[in-house]
């Protein structure tokens, strides 16, 4: 496998260079239907060729998907997204404005669109993303198609932020993998709709005022678990319960504490400076550091709803097991 560096997954993060022949061969394996581990800027992938339907069941069983969730097809740019999908002004604007970057779009597929059955689970829409690691850009440039890769973590799990993580949630079924270092912003891609109104599927990243100064006001997300199968209750969770907005943990408990704490112990601080993006950043490997320490339970530090904030309480409320 590639990036096994003594440096892998710590300090240059995506500036990290990758040889020519180490995406040549990520490439290869791609087009023979082999699956890859791929850095983004958001969490780790498991790629596949989009187009190739029995290199797609292998990510559902990679991963041990209960039933076929549709996935995202990665993409270099909005040329290579037109081949796929009908944009109209709004989804242009959008990727004028975000990609390539966190941001996913759901949109009715082109009739020739080559993304199969399978990726997009039988619907008559597809989700697009232009990643913006540089690693991602060099591997969608150099295999010349779209590339499905969900998370790749086993399935119910936290979304693995480091290349050690990814490794070792789905680097057996890989045939390939690419270390770009630790993911900056640490959470998966806001997902809009834009088959009728534009309608926030995944709060992420790109902040939902982000979006609305962009196209107008986003419509409720009401029966959105039907229109994004993939948003389970429990998920992202992992093995030791998660308890929210807690001040005080008791004792057995790690904490996540959130900017300045008198709490000692088995504490890891998302961020002293109470920075949201540090704490999106640091969120899905602080979960995975508290568990191994197998504590009664991960207490979480109040963290504010707002911007950044939303997608952040999303992820945790789903690793409670709440019903979101
Ligand atoms: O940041 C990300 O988006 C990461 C990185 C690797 O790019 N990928 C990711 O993929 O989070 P995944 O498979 O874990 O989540 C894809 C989400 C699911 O909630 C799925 O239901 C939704 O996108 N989705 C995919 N295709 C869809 C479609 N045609 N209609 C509605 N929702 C769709
Ligand atoms: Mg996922």
């Amino acid at each position: 496998m590639a990036g096994d560096r003594s440096d892998s997954g710590r300090g240059e993060g995506e500036r990290e260079a990758h040889g020519d022949a180490e995406i040549a061969a990520a490439a290869a394996a791609l087009r023979a239907g082999d699956l890859v581990i791929l850095p983004t800027e958001t969490v780790y992938g498991l790629g596949a060729d989009a187009a190739n339907p029995v290199a797609v069941a292998r990510i559902y069983e990679a991963k041990g998907r209960p039933r076929f969730n549709p996935l995202i097809s990665h993409v270099a740019d909005l040329a290579a997204a037109e081949r796929l999908a009908v944009f109209d002004d709004r989804a242009r604007k959008l990727a004028a404005a975000f990609w390539p970057g966190p941001l996913t779009l759901v949109l009715p597929i082109r009739a020739d669109t080559p993304v199969c059955d399978l990726a997009r689970a039988g619907l008559e829409t597809v989700a697009l993303r232009a990643p913006a690691h540089p690693v991602a850009q060099a591997l969608l440039q150099a295999f010349g198609g779209p590339v499905v890769a969900p998370s790749a973590n086993r399935s119910g799990r936290p979304s693995p932020t480091t290349y050690a993580d990814a490794v070792d949630e789905t680097g057996v079924s890989a045939a390939a993998a690419l270390d770009g270092g630790p993911c900056r912003v640490g959470l998966e891609s806001t997902v809009v709709a834009l088959l009728d109104q534009p309608r926030l599927l995944r709060p992420g990243a790109v902040t939902r005022a982000q979006i609305e100064a962009v196209i107008g006001p986003l419509a409720e997300a009401q029966d959105d678990a039907k229109r994004s199968p993939g948003r389970l209750a429990r998920h992202y969770s992992p093995e030791a319960p998660v308890r929210l907005d807690v001040r005080t943990p008791e004792p057995g408990e790690a904490y996540l504490a959130f900017g300045p704490t008198a709490v000692t112990g088995n504490v890891l601080n998302l961020s002293p400076t109470a920075d949201p993006r540090e704490a999106a950043a640091n969120l899905f490997a602080y979960l995975r550091a508290a568990d191994r320490t197998r504590p009664t339970a991960i207490a979480v530090a109040p963290i504010p709803q707002d911007g950044l904030g939303e997608a952040i309480h999303d992820r945790l409320k789903r690793a409670a097991g709440y019903v979101g």
